[in-house]
């Protein structure tokens, strides 16, 4: 029979996209996916170590695996990711959890075959980490469970070092893949009958910046956008230190690319902005949001915000709340800082009480809340282009997207998955829109 492979993701999309990677390594190894985690002759952690929640997480259910493993002792658990490359924290897994068979990095997903067989043949645990990344791997091929959506990496890494930020040290320098990869890659979803492209990297502004792919950021998403088909286009994160006119032109000339910037402001205070080494004042970011507008009036924004960064007094907390508020975000993922070792933030002298911390964000959480609502009663009446996703059982409904990422439910008959469909809304719940499909 068959082996078979689960995989235990956390954290962003990029996390959520190298599982995909990851699948497809399982794969060619010869396991198929299994319906359920007790099913599995393999469990795969892909950790995150953004925030201690993310951590604590992994802890937990890596934990709760003793019981399993003691049941079927054939059975593999595998831990990588973002966690397996921070300093110190193998040992603290590996001391914890010895029922643990094999670890690898963020740096070395791709070595999880080899790793696997030297499981299988030496018996005892193996630990691979490297401590610095390696060139592009471009021979992996995903395993993609998300369509009609696929996600095409165009940097790894990160060089900002914005002071609270464990990125750069998980995952090393910024790498940015050649475009003739990228392209080919985008080419073929394209003619697999993938409807959404999403190109990823943790600055994407910064595309080529090392010179090393004769490209930049605006060039690359002009060609992405250039090949032919009914597809959207949409790409994250934004940097407001690299954010420019370049890329909103090459919005203008493409209507495949989603009128939607993911633009991280993380404070609306200059002192906290320095502070977090961000590189960008205030003024400058509403300077972006305003030229994106100026040409583009219908595009939208989104936003991460942490609050309680060491140091932020309440005055400047108001000036997060006062920027939303003339942002007018469409939606804004809001964060508790949370301290990371190692980075500078974590050293520093001031750091919030949680009680303030926790203040801080459940007003900021009502405030992004209101915003989003009130959108969504614009919506009310009008017809938009979704592209459907999925089929909630529950609620007998379709569902997709529409260009700025709001959801819409739908009845219909036949299966729509992967259409784009206009839908004319009757009614908003919240974040979601609820709608009848139009010709
Ligand atoms: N604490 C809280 N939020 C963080 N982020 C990154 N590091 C931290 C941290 N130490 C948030 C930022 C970033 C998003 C991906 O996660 O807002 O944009
Ligand atoms: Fe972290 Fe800043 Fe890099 Fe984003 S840009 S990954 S917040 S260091």
């Amino acid at each position: 029979m068959q082996e078979k492979y689960h995989i235990v993701t956390y954290g962003c999309q990029m996390n959520v996209h190298e599982s995909e990677k990851i699948a497809g390594i399982l794969r060619r190894v010869g396991y198929e996916q299994a319906s359920t985690i007790e099913e599995a002759d393999i469990i795969v952690f892909n950790t995150c170590c953004i925030r201690e929640n993310a951590e604590n997480h992994a802890f937990g259910n890596i934990g709760a695996l003793k019981k399993m493993k003691k049941q079927n002792p054939r059975l593999i658990i595998a831990v990588g990711g973002c966690m397996t490359q921070e300093k110190g924290k193998t040992e603290i897994l590996k001391n914890k959890f010895p029922f643990i068979d094999i670890m690898f990095g963020a740096l070395n997903f791709e070595d999880l075959e080899t790793l696997i067989a030297r499981k299988k043949q030496e018996k005892k645990r193996v630990i691979e980490i490297l401590e610095e990344a390696r060139g592009i791997v471009e021979d992996v091929e995903p395993y993609r469970t998300s369509y009609p959506n696929a996600w095409v990496n165009i940097t790894y890494g990160c060089n900002n070092f914005c002071s609270y930020c464990i990125v750069p040290y998980v995952r090393g320098r910024e790498r940015s893949r050649k475009p003739e990869y990228i392209l080919s890659e985008v080419r073929s979803l394209v003619e697999q009958g993938y409807k959404e492209i999403t190109l990823l990297g943790q600055n994407v502004n910064s595309y080529g910046a090392d010179g090393s792919t004769g490209m930049t950021f605006a060039e690359l998403l002009d060609a992405v956008a250039s090949i032919e088909g009914k597809f959207r286009v949409r790409f994250m994160t934004s940097h407001p230190k690299d954010f420019n006119e370049d890329v909103v032109k090459v919005m203008e000339k493409h209507r495949k690319i989603c009128r939607l910037v993911h633009l991280p402001v993380q404070s609306g205070s200059n002192e906290i902005l320095r502070e977090m080494n961000r590189r960008y004042t205030r003024e400058k970011y509403l300077g972006e949001i305003k030229m994106l507008r100026s040409r583009l009036p219908e595009a939208e924004a989104t936003t991460d915000i942490i609050v309680g960064f060491p140091g932020e007094t309440e005055e400047d907390y108001l000036q997060t709340e006062a920027l939303v508020k003339e942002v007018d975000f469409a939606s804004a993922f809001t964060f508790v800082y949370s301290p990371r070792q190692g980075t500078r933030a974590a050293k520093m002298e001031n750091q919030i009480p949680e009680s303030v911390q926790k203040d801080r964000i459940m007003r900021l959480v009502e405030l992004v809340n209101s915003l989003t609502r009130k959108k969504s009663e614009t919506y009310l009446g009008k017809t938009v282009e979704i592209l459907c996703e999925d089929y909630d059982e529950k609620k007998g409904l379709y569902l997709g997207r529409d260009e700025f990422g709001r959801m819409g439910y739908f009845k219909s008959e036949t299966d729509k998955i992967g259409e784009f469909v206009h839908l004319k809304i009757t009614k908003a719940n919240g974040i979601s829109l609820y709608g009848e499909i139009v010709e």
